[in-house]
């Protein structure tokens, strides 16, 4: 089966088992699990049922969408370092298209290069750099969701952009910006790599996002990105990294992270 219809066979499947028809979707990256788990009268759809998706086995992710009346949120999401390709990686978001998904928030753990940043800062995505060696639209161009050059001058979109900010300071919550820069993994990065990635303008570091990103704007989804600073990227604090230090500073935030998600979602809807 090609891949247009492995995709309609995916949003058929999750048609068929939810009444909801929701526009906004939702990427709950490490530690955000319950913003899901709390949503009330909700619908659930194991990856693992749906017809041809991939299963996702990363460690603090459940693996499936979370549907209500004007929400779509994936528990867990599809790495490339877990070696998935980027069709795999990105399924996701065109499925949530192909459900009439028009507006995406992604969120993220990522490491802060910015030395401005601290552990458990959040970071409204401006932009990002695709530094992962490839580009999930390489291959036949899918003309059903999009253009073949698709325009990535407002990847993140910036009404949405002012609107997390706007909420950010309703409800008191301290929010930094900057630019996402994206690697494969699962290898943390080297001191030198950090320089590297500040020097081209990187103020995070991450292992996930830009792929997702680029095809929601190939399918006209409208975005916004949020990252966790869950650590310091390596070379600045002196010491080791590891993925319980990242699991344990996004539970940290994950409060506050849930709330600006809360507000915003209500001020999207
Ligand atoms: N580097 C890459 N990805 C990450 C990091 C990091 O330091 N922290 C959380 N995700």
């Amino acid at each position: 089966m090609d891949t247009a219809n492995k995709l309609n066979t995916a949003a058929e499947y999750i048609k068929s088992k939810t009444k909801f028809r929701p526009k906004l979707g939702i990427i709950l990256g490490s530690g955000l699990g319950d913003f899901g788990d709390r949503l009330e009268g909700a619908e659930y759809c194991d990856y693992k049922d749906i017809p041809d998706f991939p299963i996702s086995t990363v460690e603090g992710h459940k693996g499936r969408f979370v549907i209500t009346k004007d929400l779509i949120c994936m528990q867990g999401r599809f790495h490339f370092y877990e070696g998935y390709n980027m069709e795999e990686v990105t399924a996701p978001v065109r499925v949530m298209s192909l459900l009439g998904v028009d507006k995406l928030i992604v969120t993220n753990a990522a490491g802060g290069v910015n030395l401005d940043f601290k552990p458990g800062d959040l970071m409204l995505i401006t932009d990002h750099i695709n530094f992962m060696g490839t580009n999930p639209l390489i291959g036949k161009n899918l003309d059903t969701f999009g253009v073949r050059f698709p325009d990535m001058s407002e990847g993140y979109n910036k009404h949405m952009i002012e609107l997390a900010k706007k909420c950010a300071s309703e409800i008191g919550v301290n929010i930094k910006e900057g630019v996402y820069f994206a690697m494969t993994g699962p290898s943390y990065e080297t001191p030198a790599e950090i320089r590297m990635v500040r020097a081209l303008g990187g103020d995070a570091v991450g292992m996930s996002t830009a792929a997702e990103v680029i095809v929601a704007n190939h399918c006209g989804i409208k975005t916004l990105g949020i990252s966790c600073i869950t650590n310091m990227a390596a070379g600045i604090a002196q010491k080791s990294l590891n993925h319980e230090e990242v699991i344990e500073t996004s539970n940290t935030a994950k409060e506050k992270f849930i709330l600006l998600l809360e507000r915003i979602v209500s001020c999207m809807i």
